[in-house]
C-alpha cells in the first residue's frame, strides 16, 4: 500500500524536506542486496549502517527472532532473568580478548557508550579514587548521540547545538594528516606519537582526576580514519602508567569489520572496557554490550555494600529476549559461514579496488582497513560536503548504496561480498565521480 503521508516521521539524521520531496523506500532485503519500492535492486555498500555483516535476512537469525517472540516474548533482567541473556554473554567472553569476561547489555552503541563511561567513573569511586571523573575523547569521534557521547565525541555538527554538555571532558587530536599519510593502505606509518598528547593532558589535569580514555581503534563515522602504526599500542602504555582507563568503542569495528573479530584483536591491544553494538545481532535487533576487564567487574561485586545492587545503572531492554535470540543466532552464523575469515581474505581484493579510485578527479585520500575503505575530496572544491552527496545520489541511481560523510564516501559492505560486489562498487562510483 503506497503511503500518503511521509511528514509525521521526523527522520533521525537527515534532510528531511529533501528526501520526503523524493523519496524511495525499502520493501525488502536479501544478502548483499535491498530492493527499493520501484522493483530495483540497490548494493548495499554500508552494511546497513555498519551492522548487517552477515548479510540480510539470514534464515538462521530470522528463525532464532521469530521462535523466541512466540516462546518469551519479555522478560525483565532487573532481579529476574532469562537464560537467553547468560548465555549470550557467556558465548561472547569466548571470543572476546582476555581478561574481558563480563558483558552489560544495553540497546544501542550510543548507550553502550554511555554505560561503558559511567562504568568507568564508578570503578574508580568504589576503589577509593573518586576524584577521578574527567573523560578524554579526542576529535573527530563519533561515540552516538547521548549526552556522554556527544561530549567526548568530536563531531562538531553533533555538539554545537546542545550547550555546554558534560563538565570535565577534554579531548585528543584526531589522527588524520594528508601531508603525512595519504592513500596510506591499511595503517598509516605516520602518527603514533600523536598518542603522547595524552601525556600533554595528563600533565594539565593531573592522573588523579581522569577516569578514561575514551577511542574508536578505527574511527568510522567521521569518514574513516585508521589508526596509525603504534598509536593505540602507545595509548594503552600511558593508560598504564597512570591508571587511566583505555575504552575501545569498537561498535562499527566490532564482529569482524576489520578482518577480526574485533579491532583489539587484530591491533593486539586490549582495552579495559569494549562498547559494542551493530553486528552483535546482525542489525537484526536493536541490541548494543559493555565488555569489561574481570578486575573491573571484580571490583564491583567485592566493593559495593553487600546485598545491593553494585551498579546503578540498565535499561528496560537490557538483555530483551530476542536481541539475545538474534545475538546467539549470529555469533553461531559468523561462525559456521566463517565470515571473519572471508571479510580477511577479501580484504586484500578490497584495499586494490579502493586505491584503483586513485587519480580520479578531486581525491585527495583513500583509506582503508578490513572491508572499510574512505574516499576523500578536496576541501577545496566549492561545496564539497554537496559534491560528495551527488557522487552517492549518482551512485543510488546507478544501484549502489555509498554514504557521503563530509568531504568523504564511505563504504562498508556486508562481509559475505563477493570479488563481483567489489567491482560493481568501485566501478560505479568511479564512474559517478567522472560525470559529476
Ligand atoms: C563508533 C560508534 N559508536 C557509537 C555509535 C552509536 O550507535 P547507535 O547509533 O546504535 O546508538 C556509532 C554509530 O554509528 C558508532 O559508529
Amino acid at each position: 500500500m503506497p503511503i500518503t503521508d511521509l511528514d509525521a516521521f521526523w527522520m533521525p539524521f537527515t534532510a528531511n524536506r529533501q528526501f520526503k520531496a523524493n523519496a524511495q523506500l525499502v520493501t525488502a532485503a536479501q544478502g548483499v542486496y535491498y530492493t527499493l519500492d520501484n522493483g530495483h535492486q540497490l548494493l548495499d555498500g554500508t552494511a546497513g549502517l555498519w551492522c548487517v555483516n552477515a548479510g540480510h535476512a539470514q534464515p538462521k537469525i530470522t528463525a532464532a527472532i521469530q521462535k523466541q517472540a512466540a516462546q518469551l516474548d519479555y522478560v525483565s533482567n532487573f532481579q529476574m532473568g532469562h537464560t537467553g541473556a547468560f548465555q549470550l554473554a557467556h558465548n561472547l567472553t569466548k571470543i572476546l580478548p582476555s581478561p574481558l569476561g563480563h558483558i552489560f547489555f544495553t540497546n544501542s552503541g550510543s548507550e553502550s557508550v554511555d554505560t561503558a563511561l559511567k562504568i568507568a567513573i564508578a570503578y574508580h569511586a568504589l576503589r577509593g579514587e573518586g576524584t577521578r571523573t574527567r573523560l578524554i575523547g579526542r576529535e573527530r569521534a563519533y561515540h552516538g548521540t547521548g549526552f556522554g557521547g556527544i561530549s567526548v565525541g568530536g563531531i562538531v555538527k553533533n555538539r554545537i547545538p546542545f550547550g555546554p554538555l558534560l563538565p570535565g571532558i577534554d579531548h585528543l587530536p584526531h589522527t588524520h594528516n594528508l601531508e603525512k599519510a595519504a592513500f596510506s593502505r591499511g595503517q598509516p606509518t605516520w602518527g603514533a606519537a600523536l598518542a603522547d598528547n595524552l601525556e600533554r593532558l595528563v600533565e594539565l589535569h593531573d592522573a588523579s582526576t581522569i577516569a578514561a580514555v575514551i577511542v574508536e581503534p578505527m574511527a568510522g563515522a567521521t569518514g574513516v580514519l585508521i589508526p596509525p602504526q603504534g598509536y593505540l599500542e602507545r595509548l594503552r602504555s600511558i593508560c598504564d602508567k597512570y591508571s587511566i582507563l583505555l575504552i575501545f568503542d569498537e561498535v562499527i569495528t566490532g564482529f569482524g569489520r576489520l578482518g577480526a573479530p574485533f579491532a583489539a584483536t587484530l591491533l593486539g591491544v586490549t582495552p579495559d572496557i569494549m562498547a559494542l553494538a551493530k553486528g552483535l545481532t546482525n542489525g537484526a535487533v536493536p541490541a548494543g554490550a559493555v565488555a569489561v576487564h574481570n578486575e573491573i567487574y571484580d571490583t564491583f561485586m567485592n566493593k559495593a555494600p553487600r546485598n545491593g545492587i553494585e551498579f546503578f545503572h540498565g535499561y528496560t531492554y537490557s538483555g530483551h529476549p530476542l536481541a539475545m535470540a538474534a545475538g546467539l543466532a549470529t555469533l553461531e552464523v559468523y561462525q559456521e559461514q566463517d565470515i571473519f575469515g572471508h571479510a580477511k581474505v577479501i580484504s586484500a581484493y578490497w584495499e586494490d579496488a579502493a586505491h584503483s579510485l586513485r587519480g580520479l578527479p578531486g581525491i585527495v585520500d583513500i583509506r582503508n582497513l578490513g572491508l572499510v575503505a574512505g574516499i576523500e575530496f578536496d576541501n577545496k572544491i566549492k561545496g564539497v560536503y554537496a559534491h560528495t552527496a551527488k557522487i552517492a545520489d549518482a551512485c543510488f541511481e546507478k544501484g549502489i548504496l555509498v554514504r557521503a560523510l563530509g568531504a568523504n564516501l564511505v563504504l562498508s559492505p556486508p562481509l559475505i561480498i563477493e570479488k563481483k560486489h567489489v567491482d560493481q562498487l568501485f566501478g560505479t562510483i568511479a564512474d559517478a565521480i567522472r560525470v559529476c
